[in-house]
């Protein structure tokens, strides 16, 4: 009997869901499974998850999709995990018992931590390290904070009695054995340059920074390449499977784009916007309110890095139209409820829910509907929240392609994926506000995509990243039509818009 054709299988555990999916050499998805998550939000500005919940559906995504093609832990070489960055659970090493629900990279509690760090040296006391600037975002002030609100914690910390880690961190240390069965305790550089812990030069902790913001670093994971063998599975369905790739799920979906020289960018249309691009091995530092940060690292190869605009609310908004509003039954109705009027009736929709990211970073602006007459519907409002993800966008590509002069050429176009992208008016809208092309490859799946080809790139299921840029092929492309005053009009709008929502929270 010949051997079974073999796949890799990706764990992508985002912001509102837990996925399995598993690929075949060509990138093509052979099977999915997918799990939603509880949201709590148990005070305003406040975001949790259940990190026991999450690992409940991380098994039973892995078991339904390796079901859903028959398959078994025998055909698949290795396990590759992408993840929501940032999301920060602290647990007792004997037990796996959580100390405190997950706290979600959208949650703003470390606020009086942030300030209290920025009063001495500014946002940017710890940006030339860990080339992030201070904000609620990061992970390393939620650690501290779980550390300084669960009574008793930090003398368990230090003592060595408790692990932290990002949600890759979590799912490695559980799917390679947890408690029971001495789980591997390992972050990858992506995940670990979202912490502000990570000096980005030499790829470790660094312990002043981690004094700084209170982490002690016995809690926290050993670092490695985004593409090496972990560990195996043990035990479950794919005891045996080593684990071979881990990347934050927006350099998953970086590499999953092969965006792999210098200049080359992605955006991803997911809970938030995340745009990449990437800056090769050089660290480049923006002057336009981008973040720096580590795109991936094979094996022993020099780190890649990327430059980074975050915006934390853009598919969650329509999310938020769906369940707090009522406006639409299903996400996707939104295209329908927003081409059902003509234009936004002059309304604008500020999501600053948490505060605003990237290219402002600024943690006191709310959300806000301006420009409302009796005019306006929900239909208008609707079309506002849409628009609201390009105008968004088209800020950071702005300060991206600020940057970009010194990191490789402005960018001619953009390759989008994620959820969103499947919505025509938007992309068309979009590539109207970028004045560039925008571009949706063949397979859409690049998030859990990338961390298939880091992990199959470890243990030679791929070759080489040539194969990578072979499997790519554009899918769609939109080009900006709109006149040229029109976009300026409506930007200029939007720029209003945002001011108006500044200096909320006193
Ligand atoms: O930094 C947060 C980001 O990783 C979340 O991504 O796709 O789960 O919304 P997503």
């Amino acid at each position: 009997m010949s051997a079974p054709t073999t796949y890799v299988l990706s764990i992508d555990q985002g912001t509102t869901s837990t996925r399995a999916m598993v690929f075949g050499r060509d990138g093509a998805v052979i099977a999915t499974d997918q799990i939603e998550h509880k949201q709590i939000f148990p005070r305003a500005g406040w975001v949790e998850h259940d990190a026991l919940e999450i690992w409940g559906n991380t098994r039973r995504v892995i078991g339904g999709a390796l079901g859903k093609a028959n398959l078994n832990s025998g055909h698949i070489d290795a396990v590759g995990i992408t993840n929501q960055r940032e999301t920060t659970v602290v647990w007792e090493k004997a037990t796996g018992q959580p100390i405190h629900n997950a706290i979600v990279w959208q949650d703003t509690r470390t606020q009086a931590l942030v300030d209290e760090l920025a009063s001495d040296g500014g946002l940017d006391r710890f940006k030339e390290v860990c080339g992030l600037p201070l904000a609620t975002y990061f992970a390393g002030p939620k650690i501290a904070w779980i550390l300084d609100h669960v009574e008793g914690a930090r003398e368990r910390a230090e003592a060595g009695e408790l692990l932290a880690g990002t949600m890759d961190t979590w799912v490695l240390w559980n799917l390679t054995g947890g408690g029971e069965n001495d789980g591997v305790h390992v972050t990858d550089v992506t995940n670990a340059s979202r912490t502000m812990l990570m000096d980005l030069r030499t790829l470790q902790w660094d312990e002043a920074t981690c004094e700084a913001i209170g982490v002690p670093v016995q809690v926290l994971p050993e670092i490695r390449s985004s593409s090496e063998v972990y560990g195996e599975c043990k035990p479950g369905v794919l005891n045996g499977t080593p684990i071979a790739g881990i990347l934050g799920d927006q350099q998953s979906a970086t590499f999953g784009q092969a965006c792999l020289t210098p200049g080359t960018a992605k955006n991803t249309y997911g809970t938030g916007n995340f745009m990449l691009l990437n800056t090769g091995t050089e660290i480049v530092s923006s002057d336009n309110g981008l973040l720096t940060t580590v795109c991936y690292q094979l094996g022993e190869q020099d780190a890649v890095y990327a430059l980074e605009g975050s915006i934390a609310v853009t598919g969650s908004l329509i999310q938020w139209l769906r369940d707090n509003l009522g406006f639409i039954k299903e996400a996707p109705e939104v295209e329908a409820l927003a081409c059902s009027v003509e234009d936004n009736g002059g309304v604008y929709f500020v999501p600053a829910f948490s505060g605003l990211f990237a290219p402002h970073w600024r943690p006191d602006a709310r959300g806000a509907i301006l420009g409302l007459t009796r005019y306006a519907t929900n239909a208008h409002i609707a079309r506002a929240a849409l628009e609201s993800t390009a105008y968004q966008t088209r800020d950071v590509l702005d300060a991206m392609q600020a940057d970009a002069e010194r990191a490789g050429g402005r960018l001619t176009e953009l390759k989008v994926d994620g959820g969103m992208v499947a919505n025509d008016t938007l992309m068309q809208f979009q590539a109207d506000m970028l004045g560039v092309d925008v571009v949706r490859p063949q397979i859409a799946e690049t998030t859990a995509l990338g961390a298939a080809y880091a992990a199959g790139l470890a243990v030679g299921y791929w070759e080489s990243t040539d194969e990578i840029v072979d499997n790519w092929s554009e899918g769609k492309r939109w080009s900006p039509s709109m006149d040229e005053d029109e976009v300026e009009r409506l930007h200029r709008n939007w720029t209003k818009a945002i001011s108006k929502t500044l200096d909320w929270v006193d």
